[in-house]
């Protein structure tokens, strides 16, 4: 995966349902057949001649290691201890100068939830904290790959001194958790680039977070639409097995085909008003956690770590303004904002 780039706002410019191709096309600069409707997304998904390719390709193995370590037992007993952590960081914060909700809020949020997860001790969870300057260092070279052990080891590489990776794997293999460096991902990487997106997209709809400040049992359905309209992965990969025809194109066995999973939840054809934020829809079905045989197992964890924060977010935060335009970072899987200055209500 190439390094990121920062750029302006690339989620919107690539979402923005009204730029949606009417069917599918090859592009010779990706070399790649590209998919951007909702329908021809789902099919190529759940397609056996078209396997994964790119970071997010993940060993079978991995798989059943993260369901394993994910029952609906452990999700309970987690969320007990889930529940309060966004409400202490965010109280810490102070309303007498913009807090910067990436580093401040999210990713300290997220290393307390690793801990909580991965089952870190005191000193553990102390170890994880003092290496996060590390693991966050350096926004715009770190990359931000999904899975695979490859992947894993790509984002250790981006931890620049040795002894640090060399502590962060220590640690990891010292949880004994089944799945622990994809876990460690989905915990550090991706669930916090969605909440990013998720808040960021609360902030500019501020009549919509008033309301969920008001409504907050909607608080589960605002996530799955937040999902929906700003989900982090905007691009998946996969590499055709055999000719095979796919929405209305022949895909040549060894072709790439991208599938542009942004855009396809802004489908008209699937969404109602897709490019407006609409708590009360139906968003079930939307494909931010993939679909078919290689949907998201981190999905239930997703979900509920999600609503425990964005619980904590929406009431003391309700009534704060972005005082700049956010700062982005765009991977080849994943887009999010690297940066969120707000002013908290006084
Ligand atoms: C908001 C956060 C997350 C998002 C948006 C997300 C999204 C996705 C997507 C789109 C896929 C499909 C990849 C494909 O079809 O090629 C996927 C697969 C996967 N996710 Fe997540 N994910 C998130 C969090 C997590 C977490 C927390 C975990 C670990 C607990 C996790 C573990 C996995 C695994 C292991 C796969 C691979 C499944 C397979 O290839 O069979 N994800 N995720």
């Amino acid at each position: 995966m190439p390094a990121e780039s920062k750029s302006a706002e690339p989620l919107r410019q690539g979402a923005a349902s009204a730029s949606l191709p009417t069917r599918a096309y090859f592009d010779p600069a990706q070399n790649a057949w590209v998919l951007s409707r909702y329908k021809d997304v789902l099919d190529a998904l759940r397609e056996p001649a078209l396997r994964q390719e790119g970071p997010e390709k993940a060993p079978p193995q991995v798989r059943n290691d993260v369901s394993a370590a994910l029952s609906q037992a452990m999700l309970s007993e987690w969320e007990k201890e889930i529940e309060p952590l966004a409400d202490r960081i965010i109280a810490s914060m102070p309303r007498d100068r913009p807090v910067e909700l990436v580093s401040e809020v999210i990713r300290p949020w997220s290393l307390a939830v690793t801990s909580v997860v991965l089952g870190l001790d005191a000193s553990g969870a102390r170890q994880l904290a003092a290496l996060a300057p590390r693991l966050f260092a350096n926004d715009a070279g770190v990359q931000t790959p999904l899975r695979s052990r490859r992947s894993f080891r790509g984002m250790l590489q981006g931890v620049r001194r040795r002894i640090v990776r060399v502590r962060l794997d220590r640690l990891l293999r010292s949880a004994h958790v089944p799945g622990v460096q994809s876990l460690f991902l989905g915990l550090t990487q991706t669930i916090p680039e969605f909440l990013a997106n998720a808040w960021l997209a609360l902030l500019e709809n501020p009549s919509q977070l008033a309301r969920l400040r008001a409504e907050p049992d909607l608080i589960p359905k605002a996530i799955e639409e937040l999902l929906r309209y700003s989900g982090p992965v905007h691009t998946l990969v996969r590499r055709a097995d055999q000719t095979v025809e796919l929405a209305g194109v022949r895909v040549a066995e060894g072709e790439r085909v991208m599938l542009k999973m942004a855009p396809a939840n802004r489908d008209s054809d699937h969404f109602n008003a897709p490019d407006s934020l609409d708590f009360t829809r139906r968003s079930a079905g939307h494909l931010a956690l993939g679909g078919g045989p290689h949907s998201c197992v981190g999905a239930l964890l997703v979900r509920m770590s999600a609503i425990c924060a964005t619980r904590a977010f929406v009431e003391k935060m309700a009534g704060a303004k972005l005082i700049e335009p956010a700062g982005w970072r765009r991977g080849s899987t994943l887009a999010s904002p690297c940066s969120l200055r707000v002013l908290r209500p006084g």
